[in-house]
């Protein structure tokens, strides 16, 4: 029997959002779907037989989430979306989920935990390839280390990314990297922080990010040291090395209208041809205060099609009553094999 509980994807008209739409359809899901661009909403739900609602964030929201017990949100970079959606699920008692990666909007979300416990509604962002996997691998190394401090997490398959991953990125321009020590979240100047990684064909040098882990992994593992690494790709090692020296520049309104009108020059997000048969790759490196470590590698299918398997698989336990209200994170609530429960997902330890 197909779920029809209402459940809202809000961001339905962007490349992830169309991905997810599609995705949902296929799993007998009926999304409500939702953005702010009618006419091309309105196509959308027309070839996929879906409800949809128009509406802003700045306005339409309360109207938009009547009647729903889950919102997917899909929109980003979240650094601007996800507080007024956070809002409108509070005041409308439904569970949120979303696509974020991006450290300080996961933050801005763990902040209002005991909101949402009052008002008896989960929120939890990161239900895609950001970080889904790398929380259940943290989560699954930790627990057999006895006292682990430190948690070093590497993420490879990034070569091919949406324009809007792109624009979520350039948000970075002119930002530092942020990691965790003591529990508290730290800077780093881009580029300064690297190691070598091995995914899986012996080490590559990755560099490290600001990843939505840094955030998660601790809410997920109490561990209070935590960096998270990629693969140094060209265009990555680039993109770093460019915030490192021009960071300024770019982050000024020339350097911004310049990187957008970069954005605009990309493709949406990668083709079907040029997702399938690729893999996303986690490694994972957690230590106790003696030195002792113990490493693991997690291999999935390709990060746009793997966010659309764990964000709707989410979903469905979230309309079968299978949550826990607060802020919560995949791998705390799910579980470290929540992961293994998907096809092509394969982990090892080393
Ligand atoms: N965690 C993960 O693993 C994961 C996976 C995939 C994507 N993402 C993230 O998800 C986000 C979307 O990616 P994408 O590739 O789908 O990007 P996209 O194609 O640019 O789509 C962005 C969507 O967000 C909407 N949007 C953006 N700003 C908005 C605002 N202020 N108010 C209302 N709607 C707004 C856009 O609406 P309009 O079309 O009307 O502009 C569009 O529907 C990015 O931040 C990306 O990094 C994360």
């Amino acid at each position: 029997m197909p779920i029809t509980h209402p459940f809202l994807l809000y961001g339905a008209t962007g490349y992830t959002g169309r991905l997810l739409a599609r995705a949902a359809s296929e799993r007998g899901l009926r999304p409500i779907l939702c953005a702010r661009d009618e006419p091309r909403l309105a196509a959308m739900a027309s070839e996929l037989g879906l409800e949809y609602r128009v509406a802003r964030l700045e306005a339409g929201l309360d109207e938009a989430l009547r009647g729903v017990q889950v919102v997917l949100h899909a929109a980003g970079p979240f650094s601007s979306t996800c507080r007024p959606m956070v809002d409108a699920c509070l005041r409308a008692g439904a569970h949120y989920l979303d696509l974020s990666g991006e450290v300080a909007a996961i933050e801005g979300v763990f902040q209002r935990g005991a909101e949402a416990r009052q008002r008896g509604v989960m929120l939890m962002p990161g239900v895609g390839f950001d970080v889904v996997p790398s929380d259940c691998l943290a989560l699954h190394l930790s627990r057999q280390v006895r006292g682990a401090r430190r948690l070093v997490l590497g993420i490879s398959g990034l070569e091919m990314i949406s324009r809007g991953s792109f624009r979520t990125l350039a948000e970075g321009a002119g930002q530092s990297i942020l990691i965790r020590r003591g529990g508290r979240i730290l800077e780093v100047v881009p580029g300064s922080l690297q190691r070598e990684l091995d995914f899986g064909s012996g080490p590559r040098t990755s560099l490290a990010m600001s990843w939505g882990d840094v955030s998660t992994a601790y809410y997920s593992t109490g561990i209070q040291d935590i960096e998270v690494y990629c693969d140094a790709i060209p265009a990555l090692w680039m993109m770093v090395m460019a915030n490192r020296w021009f960071g300024g520049l770019l982050a000024s309104d020339v350097g911004r209208l310049g990187l957008e009108f970069q954005a605009r020059a990309l493709p949406d997000g990668p083709t079907p041809e040029q997702r399938a048969g690729r893999q996303g790759v986690i490694v994972a490196e957690v230590e106790d205060a003696a030195g002792r470590r113990l490493r693991g590698r997690l291999r999935t299918p390709e990060a746009y099609t793997f966010s659309c398997t764990t964000a709707l698989a989410l979903v469905e336990r979230v309309l079968a009553g299978d949550l826990e209200v607060g802020a919560q994170t995949p791998a705390r609530v799910y579980g470290p094999d929540f992961v293994l429960s998907f096809p092509d997902v394969f982990r090892e330890e080393f």
